[in-house]
């Protein structure tokens, strides 16, 4: 493949022109070993296009890219103009909603009603960064009479960014909002299984008026541009989303090279708690839609479901009648719910969790096999007689699997839920606020859903307890991780010193 961009085509959105360069310095280029890497369609497992892939001196390019935006015009525009820029952004990704929503269902597989929330998501969060862009402030403060203090908030400087393929254009929002309302610049590089909507984000970007070098966004794999991004001299933060193994690795590249500040949003195996006096009906659409969103691709998936035993027999039979209506299929047709998963590593591996569930005696209620023979679709499964030490209860399956029990007292669904080694979201079901309120004070989660589930909002912090975690993302929150803070001391008056 020798051009920038490839022709392509969705049943929503038509003909379109799809980018497949490197963005860097607002230009798409070739990777510097003219390297490129093929972008399957979950759907049917046919290539759509083949895109540039960046190698370490690519990264580099884009780096020095960013590190001169950085140093030099960026540094001196005003938080005004910052602001401004982001909020055309999210205009643009307004009017382009149907183009990137029909990008993420096509690269990704999500049903295309589900990518158009996103993307209107993705809109809202850019346009609330851009508000924040100039309410970014300092503080002053007293500490002698001859001195005047004051705090800085400043740009931390070239942020990396490595997001993962299960909200691609989403995690392109979060990532990038709080980074630039804070003055910094970016290089992004999108996970090597959905690089396409962040390719078409980066010449919004460019239409929304950033300069040259502000947001740089990179495709390549993990082990070759992210290990080069984590290890990289002039990084000076890197924010990750993905899987707690990489989390890991992306800490000690950076404790091995220059101590680059670091934020982690990992994996998650949340607990979603249902008591014997929740509105049943709600209970389980909220359960379905906890684990079955985005065909279990979340980080906050409410994959271990707890439901207090009076109720248990009534909630199974229900939930897996609601699970089975859960339509599955083409991303484009209307009424589709759940689409593919988004690779065949990940369809592999789901498919060896319910294996494993199957052999350490867990009983299927309903779904445990592939649907259809073309493409990465899984039924919606539900295991029971689950007990807390199989590998399904333990370990994040990322797709449409859940396991359900049941317990007995507050006490002891408290200490079960809490009893992995992550902390990202949980949900309780009651109408008791003393249990609600208790429950969720107990529970060691970085969000915990009362009466509903997954409704996240660019307003609230999000991010994860123990091994779900490092920092926050989302609301003013996020703006910490993007900012050093500078003291500035000065000393009044001119009597001698000493
Ligand atoms: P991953 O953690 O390998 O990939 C996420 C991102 O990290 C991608 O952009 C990838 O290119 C990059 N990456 C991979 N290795 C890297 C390295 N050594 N240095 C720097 N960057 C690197 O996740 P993967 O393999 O796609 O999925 C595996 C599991 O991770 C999933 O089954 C799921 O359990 C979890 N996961 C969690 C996500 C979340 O939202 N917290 C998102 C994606 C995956
Ligand atoms: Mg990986």
């Amino acid at each position: 493949m020798s051009g920038l961009s490839a022709n392509l085509e969705t049943p929503h959105c038509g003909k379109y022109e799809q980018p497949t360069g490197l963005f860097i310095n607002n230009e798409y280029v070739k990777g510097v070993d003219g390297k490129t890497f093929e972008v399957i369609n979950p759907s049917d497992e046919s290539v759509i296009c083949s895109v540039h892939e960046a190698t370490e001196k690519d990264v580099d390019i884009a780096v020095s890219a960013a590190r001169k935006a950085f140093e030099g015009p960026w540094r001196n525009e005003t938080p005004e103009n910052r602001g401004k820029l982001l909020t055309n952004l999210a205009n643009l990704f307004e009017k382009n909603l149907d183009l990137l929503a029909s990008v993420e269902s096509l690269d990704n597989g999500k049903a295309v009603s589900m990518a158009k929330v996103d993307i209107s998501m993705a809109a809202g969060c850019l346009r609330y960064y851009g508000g924040w862009a100039d309410k970014i402030t300092g503080k002053v403060i007293d500490t002698t009479p001859d001195t005047f203090n004051y705090i800085r908030k400043e740009p931390i400087g070239v942020c990396g960014q490595i997001i993962p393929w299960n909200f691609p254009l989403l995690m392109w929002s979060w990532k990038i909002g709080p980074a630039i309302a804070a003055g910094n610049t970016v290089v992004l590089k999108s996970a090597e299984q959905t690089p396409l909507g962040a390719l078409v984000a980066a010449r919004l970007a460019k239409e929304a008026g950033f300069p040259p070098g502000v947001i740089n966004v990179i495709s390549g794999f993990g082990k070759v541009a992210g290990a080069a991004m984590s290890s990289h001299m002039d990084i000076d933060k890197v924010a990750f989303t993905g899987s707690t193994v990489v989390g890991r690795q992306i800490m000690k590249a950076a404790a091995g090279s220059n101590l680059k500040k670091v934020t982690l949003e990992l994996g998650g195996k949340s607990p979603n708690i249902v008591f014997e006096d929740a509105d049943i009906d709600n209970a389980i659409s909220w359960v379905n839609f906890g684990i079955f969103f985005n065909h279990g691709q979340c980080c906050c998936a409410g994959s271990r479901v707890y439901v207090q035993d009076s109720i248990y027999e009534k909630f199974v039979q229900r939930f897996k009648e609601r699970a089975a209506k859960n339509v599955v299929g083409d991303p484009f047709a209307q009424d589709t719910f759940q689409g593919p998963q988004v690779s065949q590593v990940q369809f592999d591996r789901i498919m060896n969790y319910i294996q494993a569930g199957k052999d350490a005696g867990a009983k299927v209620e309903t779904g445990g096999n592939r649907k259809g023979d073309k493409g990465y679709f899984i039924e919606p499964t539900i295991f029971s007689n689950v007990t807390e030490d199989m590998k399904i209860m333990q370990e994040e399956i990322f797709g449409p699997v859940c396991s359900i029990s049941k317990f007995k007292s507050q006490d002891e669904v408290i200490k079960t839920a809490n009893s992995t080694t992550y902390g990202l979201a949980a949900a309780v079901h009651t109408k008791n606020l003393n249990t609600a309120i208790e429950v969720s004070n107990a529970l060691k989660a970085g969000t915990v859903w009362v009466n509903t589930y997954n409704t996240l909002h660019h307003q609230m912090p999000f991010g994860g307890y123990k091994e779900s975690g490092i920092g926050r993302e989302l609301g003013e929150a996020a703006l910490d991780n993007y900012c050093q803070t500078k003291t500035v001391s000065i000393r009044l008056g001119d009597a001698l010193f000493g």
